[in-house]
């Protein structure tokens, strides 16, 4: 507005005519901003100052059927509109991106406070420190986001693209004051098939003229699930790399299987991957250095169960994600509902395996923290969320939604993506087990383009903080040394660094 005003000063025109000006602009500026409706006054926890504007509510994508997708907008506390604006989607599917707010890179750290509200304090590595960030609850049915009409609930990669498509250019009616801000996407685990397809659709809206004309410029995906026979394959080096299995058993698995573990062909290849998950299961999928509740016979046996139950709604593709053929309790995990791990696990019983697929606990994690804010009458209050009788329950990673993986390998989406243009980072930290980084490291060179920045250090407050390989077309892998599967969960300084450094076209 300040600037509107100053060139209008700087012009010509006459005292009457700009002062005219002014109310004109006034009105436009009211008409056309950030609902005040949905700007975030207080949040229970949290006693100081909000850092910079926040806003939460809805965006209806589909009227007829009252599909209506929960937002939570945090804008920039540098530059609002000329920081870029970028997307956040957490995967699962069906896991809410207030993992990404609450664990990873959102304005705040949250302390747990026994069994009461948790405390918030401001999050110095915070995402919102140099960019505007929606988190979104996709598809409906996950987190805050609902349907009127429960067939939404049966959805799929494509379903789920078009949506969020639809969300955005509906989100930038409310926001046209953010237009004009560079658009990134970005999100990690099962976000690997969000992004890309949605980028896709945005692209394609953009060729077609679809307005309003979204300022899109590229995207990035971390630990992301890609594609079936790249990722089904990064295990086994991976184990062997870190030290997880033998080097015997290595060159036998590799000799068994003649490279190809993701579908073993033969059972003596079988029995050898067998081995492998067997040296790995006690581990923490997440990250192989962190501890893990879990092993119990109970535990496995419960698995089975939900494996070979009739009821597990599970689409046949994606119970493939990752797959050897033996499903061992670590393994399993990769088909559960919830990706993402709470690195700080702490007061840690395995949960009971509740109702099959109405709340999925997931081993390893713990999701208290959020579970207890985000139920939490006022604060439900605070950030606009629907009444209790529409959702009743925040949930981590839902059952609700039954999930079609439609979409195949994403590497055809990559290439056609960045063959346009659009920037792009893959990035991965190296202590993940459920999507480790030499599948994303094997797929990106893959693509063939040319190295144009060899793997080498790269670094963060001084130190080594992982590798990069840079490639023609704007493509860049990234390593995070010492991360798991959610990133800036384990290493949020470093996480901010890069995050910046690819916002801002840096070198890392
Ligand atoms: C906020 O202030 C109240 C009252 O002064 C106090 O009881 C509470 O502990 C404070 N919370 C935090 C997070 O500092
Ligand atoms: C829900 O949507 C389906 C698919 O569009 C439709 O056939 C059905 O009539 C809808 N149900 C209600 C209650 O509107
Ligand atoms: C990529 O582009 C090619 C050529 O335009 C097209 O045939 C193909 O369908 C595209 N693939 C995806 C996944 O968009
Ligand atoms: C890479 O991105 C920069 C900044 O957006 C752009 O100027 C440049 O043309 C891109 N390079 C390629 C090869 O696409």
């Amino acid at each position: 507005m300040s600037i509107i005003i100053f060139i209008m000063a700087k012009s010509s025109f006459g005292v009457i005519f700009f002062l005219l000006h002014i109310i004109f602009l006034s009105y436009v500026f009211i008409a056309h901003s950030a609902p005040e409706s949905a700007l975030v006054t207080h949040l229970p926890g949290f006693n100081g100052t909000i850092p910079s504007k926040h806003y939460a509510g809805y965006v209806t994508v589909d009227e007829s059927h009252g599909r209506n997708l929960y937002y939570y907008f945090v804008v920039s506390e540098s530059k609002p509109f000329e920081d870029p604006l970028v997307l956040w989607l957490n995967g699962g599917p069906g896991c809410s991106s207030f993992d990404g707010f609450i664990y990873e890179h959102g304005p705040f750290n949250f302390e747990k406070n026994g069994g009461n509200l948790p405390k918030l304090h401001l999050n110095p590595y915070s995402w919102s420190k140099v960019s505007n960030i929606i988190y979104l609850d996709s598809p409906a049915g996950v987190g805050f986001s609902y349907s009127k009409n429960e067939s939404d609930y049966q959805t799929g990669d494509k379903k789920t693209a078009i949506d969020t498509h639809t969300f955005l250019l509906k989100w930038f009616e409310l926001y046209p004051e953010f237009l004009r801000n560079p658009l990134y996407l970005s999100g990690e685990s099962y976000a690997g098939i969000y992004v890309p397809t949605l980028a896709n659709e945005i692209v394609k809206g953009i060729d077609a003229g679809v307005k309003p004309t979204l300022n899109f410029k590229g995207y990035m995906v971390g630990n992301g699930v890609t594609d079936e026979v790249f990722d089904g394959n990064a295990l086994v080096p991976f184990t062997h790399g870190m030290g997880l299995i033998s080097d015997d058993l290595y060159q036998e698995v590799v000799s068994e299987c003649d490279g190809n573990f993701y579908k073993p062909l033969s059972q003596s290849c079988a029995d050898k991957l067998a081995k492998v998950d067997e040296d790995v299961s006690g581990l923490n999928i997440y990250d192989i250095l962190e501890p893990c509740y879990h092993g119990t016979t109970t535990w496995k046996m419960k698995v089975t169960e939900l494996l070979s139950s009739s009821n597990l709604r599970l689409p046949s593709s994606f119970l493939k994600l990752g797959e050897t053929q033996r499903p061992l309790p670590v393994r399993t995990r990769m088909f559960g509902r919830a990706w993402p791990l709470r690195a700080n696990v702490r007061d840690g019983i395995v949960p009971t395996w509740p109702q099959l697929l109405q709340t999925i606990h997931v081993a390893c994690t713990d999701d208290d923290i959020a579970t207890t804010w985000l139920n939490d009458k006022l604060v439900r209050k605070a950030i606009h969320t629907a009444e209790e009788s529409v959702v009743s329950s925040w949930e981590l990673c839902t059952g609700k939604i039954e999930y079609n993986h439609d979409t195949g390998s994403m590497i055809n989406y990559h290439k056609n993506l960045t063959s346009r243009g659009y920037r792009v980072l893959i990035y991965s930290g190296d202590h993940d087990m459920c999507v480790p980084y030499t599948g994303s490291e094997a797929w990106t060179r893959s693509l063939g383009y040319k190295i144009i920045d060899e793997w080498r250090a790269w670094t963060s407050n001084d130190q080594v903080a992982g590798f990069t390989q840079g490639y023609d077309k704007n493509l860049t892998f990234l390593t995070i040394k010492g991360a798991g599967h959610t990133v800036p969960e384990y290493k949020p300084q470093e996480s901010l660094d890069f995050y910046k450094r690819f916002l801002n076209g840096m070198p890392f």
